[in-house]
């Protein structure tokens, strides 16, 4: 066993968000076809997610596909779509063994019908389990999650049940697809490029960022380790002094 008892692996993030980039890249450096990276990015949450499960984070956030992810091309966001459907197919068995329960945030009514069903399945299969809480953003855009908030909370007050005098950051966020989860902690971004790509405009307001050069199907739970290890040493003042 390593030494997840290090001094400074004692302050462990409520909730970890990550953009899992760099599949294309992994598969080009091997001349393979860039779904092979996606496949062994798919191995990479597995391992994360275990490894998330063993140091007691709460909640881990994936960027699994974006808003911006439908303009590739077909055969691409096909092959995304079929992985991410078996992927779940298979590791739902394993993720109730684990006690991990299941969540997704996005436009999931973009997504495929065959997709959906399973994602449903896997999410109530899941839904008593009462260790780490797993989230999957799938066509996921945190631009559009504002204006579906924005829709939500206009939809409230005219039906009466808010007052728009009311509207605070804390009510905002109750008509986010976040509303359930607190706000990440720290956010890791594999492959080394520096910004944020749609992802969580709203929740990363005061984020530790992390980011690293490892591409997503290289990163294994050493790296993990080493996020929380830095996390550690940060000093988060959230604008005080
Ligand atoms: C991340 O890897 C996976 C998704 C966005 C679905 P990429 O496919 O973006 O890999 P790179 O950035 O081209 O290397
Ligand atoms: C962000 O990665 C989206 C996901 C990881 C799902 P991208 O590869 O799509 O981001 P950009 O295009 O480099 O900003
Ligand atoms: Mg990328």
């Amino acid at each position: 066993m390593s030494t997840a008892t290090d001094e400074d692996l004692k302050s462990i993030p409520r909730h970890i968000a990550i953009i899992m980039d760099g599949n294309g890249r992994w598969a080009k450096e091997r001349s393979l076809p860039r779904t092979e990276g996606h496949r062994a990015g798919a191995d990479t949450v597995r391992r994360v997610t275990e490894g998330c499960g063993e140091l007691g984070v709460e909640y881990l956030t994936l960027y699994a596909f974006s808003s911006e992810n439908w303009k590739r091309p077909k055969r691409e966001v096909d092959a995304l779509m079929k992985l991410l459907e078996q992927f779940l197919r298979t590791k739902t068995p394993e993720m109730k063994e684990q006690n991990i329960r299941l969540q997704a945030i996005g436009r999931l009514h973009d997504l495929p019908k065959s997709c959906q069903d399973q994602l449903h399945r896997s999410v109530e299969a899941t839904s008593q389990n009462s260790g780490l809480t797993l989230i999957l953003a799938l066509s996921y855009g945190g631009r559009e999650e504002i204006i579906d908030g924005i829709k939500s909370l206009l939809e409230s007050v005219e039906r009466g049940h808010l007052d728009k005098a009311m509207i605070d950051g804390e009510v905002f966020s109750k008509h986010l697809y976040t509303r359930y989860y607190p706000d990440p902690d720290l956010l890791i971004r594999t492959s080394g490029e520096m910004r944020i790509s749609n992802f969580l405009l709203w929740q990363l307001s005061y984020t530790e960022f992390y980011i690293t050069p490892r591409l997503w199907p290289d990163f294994n739970k050493e790296d993990l380790k080493d996020a929380i290890r830095e996390y550690g040493r940060r000093q988060r003042r959230f604008g005080g002094i």
